[in-house]
């Protein structure tokens, strides 16, 4: 029969348009971004754009499908969460083992739901179902609409009768597409934290991951940018920013498709942790947080700094002390007295808090070092025999406030503690014991260490309502994974790594409920615990014990894509061989606080730090609240130089400083330009932290408006005679 190529033709356009009107199209908007994710003629959800926002929302129907593009979907991975054992080949978000022992598993799009939640954040709920199996998976996109923030995690749900067993189970599963892909991923080991590593990626999968179970970014963070076509650059191009929030082990992969297009998945980390969930039981995942920038890494920092200061980061919109510790000027040798003198130097320096570190408890085992004593949480009465409340008094006689370190996840085999509950620490019975810094870690996953962990807290603040601060650190990673509670309950060993970061958000949960205000900084060795869901809890966080000046400029860099400054904590101490000044000033450039021994400071340094803390004080609205823009690369220059302005443009501060010292480095032989000012003001710029009778070669008087400093620019004559130049920026 000869075939009528007009209805053929008919045909061929009439099936997509149909399909077209079938499919649910969910766009997902922040200010300026677009998710666009559309049902299939399967119902499978996939993501066909993320990018620029779309103009016109009518127009994402022309998006087309990449599916259409293979007739059996095998070449095609962008499903929105990807399953397992059904028609993906590839990797997947999510696998599970059914009731029956069944491994395999479908999500189909069933309904989506848009909540709002403020002017500013909206939450949309996609709910997927297997049409075999009674497994509901929920998909949740948190919006922040003006950081261009937006926060995915995922809940599962089993309907089915019996216990289903959880083998992956992603926060997100993204899907990206350019020519090609530079991921930046951080590494590092105590002291060398966030060491960048830009590369471009090729086939296969690149995986991000820790399974150390407790400070676990001791090697490298869930923390990375992703650049679309070329390499990041600060102001231009596409980038995604990304933090996974969760404090355990995590797994973040990076897999490019046979369409070369990025498929990203991120979650907990399955190694060990299969998840079993009983009928009815829903399991909630960390949430994968992620920003887009079309103007490249500087915005997309600005956007995660707001919007970390605006919804994350406990009081982010506050103040923060300034302080004086006292762990690289004693370690553990300190009584009283030598204390009570500190605070003294601490009023004299300035700052507004002393804060005690490490050694200041156990009697049994004196906490001398760090082989005993952790766990036990009372006052060492040899060291302080009047005891904590005596210290606080005398520290506010002397006017400054009073902070404490704990470390209360961990214990000693040498301390009370262990001998009272073995059970409650993290071993192997029949295995030896192995340590990380002569320590072990309590089991989080039992409700009576949580409330014991709640009770070493609670305790010090019932007694001293007056404590101003703690510093809460974690030292351990977690070595023979068991724990004696899950065993007693006849539970599976492998709800160990997540019930015990379950067990420490709960603790610090508790801890906020009843003291939502108290600062906490977030210690883990170093940096060995910098996420967003821990800062949740947290006003600021320890981003390495490595304070050498010259390497705190390129630690402290790297922490300022992803965190801002109010939540950075810089020490001045007396690593390396800089002189006071330089460390001073490269403190500055985030939350600022010493550990130095400040009766070996000669009168012209002590002076001069008493200064610098009174320009800090000056400048916090700009350090602490303003928009960081990072003008020149240490990396790639002798120098580095970056700027904040405050909210309402009228202060601003540049914090410059030499990092080359080899042959003939040139420093600074141009202008700057700067960034972020009001074009039409016009600034004063003043040299500020000024050494002794050092008198600045730059001129003070001149106006300058600032459209010609963000057009010309201004030298800041950064060299190895002026290694550090910090500049005062005010509007007139
Ligand atoms: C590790 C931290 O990073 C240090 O600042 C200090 O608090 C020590 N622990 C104390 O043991």
């Amino acid at each position: 029969m000869k075939r009528k190529p007009l209805l053929w033709i008919l045909c061929l356009w009439v099936a997509p348009q149909l399909y077209a009107q079938q499919a649910t199209i969910v766009q997902i908007e922040t200010k300026s971004n677009s998710l666009i994710l559309k049902s299939d003629e399967n119902k499978r959800l996939r993501t066909i754009y993320f990018g620029k926002k779309l103009q016109n929302k009518e127009e994402a129907k022309w998006i087309p499908t990449p599916s259409k593009s293979t007739d059996d979907n095998s070449g095609i991975c962008n499903a929105v969460y990807t399953p397992s054992g059904s028609w993906s080949m590839f990797e997947p978000a999510i696998s599970i083992t059914h009731a029956d022992g069944n491994i395999s598993t479908e999500l189909l799009f069933q309904s989506v739901q848009e909540q709002k939640e403020s002017e500013n954040v909206s939450l949309t709920t996609i709910l997927l179902k297997d049409p075999v199996y009674q497994t509901e998976v929920k998909l949740f996109y948190k919006t922040y609409i003006q950081e261009d923030v937006i926060e995915q995690w995922t809940e599962i749900k089993n309907l089915e009768k019996g216990t289903i067993t959880l083998q992956k189970y992603a926060s997100a599963n993204l899907y990206l597409n350019a020519e090609k892909f530079y991921l930046t991923n951080y590494y590092g080991n105590w002291a060398q934290e966030m060491r960048p590593k830009e590369m471009e990626l090729t086939g296969g999968i690149k995986v991000l991951d820790s399974k150390l179970g407790t400070r676990t970014n001791l090697f490298e963070p869930p923390t990375f940018t992703i650049a679309l076509n070329k390499a990041s650059a600060e102001d231009e191009g596409e980038v995604l920013l990304g933090n996974l929030g969760w404090s355990g082990n995590f797994k973040i992969e990076f897999e490019l498709d046979p369409l070369h297009n990025l498929r990203l998945i991120a979650g907990i980390n399955p190694h060990a942790s299969a998840y079993p969930l009983a009928s009815n039981a829903s399991f909630k995942t960390p949430s994968l947080i992620y920003t887009l920038s079309q103007h490249g890494k500087g915005l997309a920092s600005r956007n995660f700094h707001n919007w970390a200061r605006k919804y994350r980061i406990l009081d982010g919109t506050g103040d923060r002390l300034t302080l004086l510790n006292n762990w690289e000027a004693t370690y553990f040798d300190f009584d009283q007295s030598k204390l009570t003198n500190l605070f003294k130097d601490g009023k004299k320096l300035g700052v507004d808090m002393f804060l005690l570190d490490d050694g200041w408890f156990a009697n049994k085992y004196p906490r001398n070092g760090d082989n005993a004593g952790l766990g036990d949480w009372e006052e060492n009465r040899k060291k302080l025999p009047d005891g904590l409340g005596y210290l606080i008094k005398e520290a506010q006689n002397t006017g400054i406030k009073f902070g404490i370190w704990l470390e209360p996840e961990m214990v000693n085999p040498k301390s009370e503690l262990y001998e009272k509950h073995p059970d409650w620490v993290v071993k192997q019975v029949q295995r030896p014991e192995h340590y990380f810094r002569n320590q072990l870690v309590l089991d989080l996953a039992n409700p009576k260490v949580q409330d014991y962990v709640f009770g070493v807290v609670d305790n010090l603040f019932t007694k001293n309502p007056a404590l101003a601060f703690i510093k809460w650190d974690c030292n351990a990673v977690i070595f023979n994974a068991n724990s004696a509670f899950l065993q007693s309950q006849g539970q599976s060993q492998s709800k160990f790594y997540v019930d015990y970061i379950r067990g420490l958000y709960s603790v610090l949960e508790r801890i906020r409920a009843k003291y939502p205000k108290v600062p906490m900084m977030l210690c883990s060795g170093g940096g060995g615990r910098v996420d967003y869901e821990a800062l949740k809890y947290f006003t600021e966080f320890w981003p390495s014990d490595n304070t050498e000046p010259l390497e705190r400029i390129f630690i402290q860099w790297n922490y300022s894509y992803y965190f801002p400054a109010i939540a950075t904590c810089n020490h001045v101490t007396d690593w390396g061989k800089q002189p006071l000044k330089f460390r001073i000033d490269v403190a500055m450039m985030g939350k600022m606080g010493f550990d130095i021994v400040v009766e070996h400071l000669k009168a012209e340094e002590l002076q001069f730090a008493q200064t610098a803390i009174q320009n800090y004080n000056k400048l916090k609205p700009a350090i602490l609240q303003g928009d960081q823009y990072r003008l020149v690369d240490p990396y790639t220059h002798d120098f580095a130089s970056l700027m904040y302005v405050s909210t309402d443009k009228n202060q601003a501060v540049m914090f410059n400083y030499f990092v080359s010292n080899r042959y003939e480095s040139t420093a600074s032989p141009k202008p700057v330009v700067l960034k972020g000012l009001d074009p039409n003001k016009k600034y004063r710029i003043q040299e500020i932290n000024l050494f002794g009778n050092q008198k600045s070669s730059l001129n003070s008087n001149a106006e300058y408006s600032g459209s010609y400093l963000m057009t010309v620019g201004y030298n800041p004559e950064v060299n190895s005679g002026r290694s550090s130049v910090i500049l005062e920026i005010g509007a007139i």
